[in-house]
């Protein structure tokens, strides 16, 4: 094993896995160290929506990183203000204050402590096979039994109830629930859309007990779905809507958005050294600017339903059923994902696992229709060949 491919710092606890390594980015293109080109149909989880470097977003780091790279909270930030005015203005006139993090999850765990203080109650409803993060707040509310059990005791209250099942969270989400807390498509878990009846369900449930609805947008929001955002299918309008990933093109950046009213409930505080620093903002303007004037979230519709029809084609003895909502597909084999994920690379194609038997493709939204069209193929190549 190379310097390279041993070599790790983001993760812990994964030693002796085999890992490509990468060395340069540009648009859906990867290459390895020895100049080896392959074509990006995971986004690194749903991060790269704008693909790998996007010049626009390169040129603001730089601009900005030449200006001022960390500002301390005490001081207003124009680059700040510009960026929240700018998300805040593709959602909901409902929506308002925005808390900015650094990931996913602390985006999660802004909105438990939201939501715990605005309520003053302790309950947080969660679903099975939901993935909220890994940090304690966000992994109680995380659904994986081994990614759970050896950190435990975690922090109590946290219920977890069958997913796109009304009655389960009708009879779950009571007078001590602070928050429902929901993928509007569950990514990690397996590509599960929730249906809008269920999301009306939600809504409703919550609304009854007094509790507050986040939607965990971390992997589906900015355009993955097909539309901005993944609730906007439904028209179920949560409290808090969490975002990250590839909010600022890359660069590491959480959100919680929330509302006036919640706001105003909020008891205590919070807050971040790094949240909301001039780099991130900078960068996530740029993003959000590329992802409205390219109307991203429309193409990922399109090639999302062209891939979808293509690929349902494969169910049969060796696909048990395809699932998706744009460019978030998850085809369920009837086997274990590893070798095809393997002889996709092979063929120069890079797809995600989720889960043991799914195979997750969530290309950048930027890909080149004929690009999109060779990579089914050698999905189609590669489950066949079995
Ligand atoms: C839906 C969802 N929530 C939260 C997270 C955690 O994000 P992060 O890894 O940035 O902490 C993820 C990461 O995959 C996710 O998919």
């Amino acid at each position: 094993m190379s310097a390279a491919e041993s070599c790790r710092g983001h993760e812990f606890g994964e030693q002796g896995r085999r890992r490509l390594a990468i060395v340069r980015g540009k648009g859906t293109f990867l290459w390895d160290a020895e100049g080896r080109r392959r074509v990006d149909l995971g986004a690194s989880h749903g991060v790269g929506n704008l693909g790998a470097s996007h010049p626009e977003v390169v040129r603001a780091i730089r601009d900005q990183a030449a200006e001022l790279i960390h500002l301390g909270s005490g001081y207003a930030s124009p680059v700040r203000a510009a960026f929240v005015e700018k998300l805040v203005a593709l959602l909901p006139g409902s929506f308002g204050p925005v808390f900015l993090s650094n990931s996913g999850t602390e985006s999660v765990e802004a909105a438990i402590k939201i939501a715990r203080s605005a309520t003053g109650r302790p309950k947080v409803v969660a679903a099975l096979r939901g993935f909220h993060g890994r940090t304690l707040g966000s992994l109680s509310a995380t659904w994986r039994r081994e990614l759970r059990e050896p950190f435990e005791p975690l922090v109590p209250e946290f219920v977890h109830v069958p997913y796109n099942d009304p009655a389960a969270l009708e009879a779950a989400v009571d007078d001590r629930t602070a928050l429902l807390l929901l993928e509007p498509v569950q990514g990690e878990g397996g590509v599960h859309p929730a249906s809008p009846a269920y999301l009306r369900a939600a809504r409703s449930a919550v609304d009854r007990a007094g509790a507050l609805l986040a939607f965990d947008e971390v992997q589906t929001g900015l355009g993955r779905t097909g539309r901005m955002f993944a609730f906007q299918h439904s028209g179920v309008v949560p409290d808090l809507l969490l975002l990250a990933k590839s909010l600022a093109g890359g660069f590491p950046i959480g959100a919680t958005v929330t509302t006036p009213e919640v706001e105003q409930r909020f008891r205590g505080t919070h807050h971040s050294t790094f949240g909301g620093n001039p780099l991130a903002c900078a960068a996530g303007l740029a993003a959000l600017e590329v992802l409205v004037r390219e109307r991203l979230a429309e193409r990922a519709e399109l090639l999302g339903r062209r891939g979808i029809e293509r690929l349902e084609g494969l169910v049969g003895p060796k696909v048990r059923e395809v699932r998706g909502l744009g460019l978030l597909i998850g085809v369920e084999l009837r086997e274990r994902v590893a070798p095809v994920l393997a002889r996709l690379e092979e063929e120069g194609f890079l797809a995600v696992a989720a889960g043991a038997t799914v195979l997750r493709l969530l290309p950048p939204l930027v890909i080149p229709e004929q690009q999109w069209d060779l990579g089914l193929e050698a999905v189609e190549r590669s489950i066949g060949r079995g």
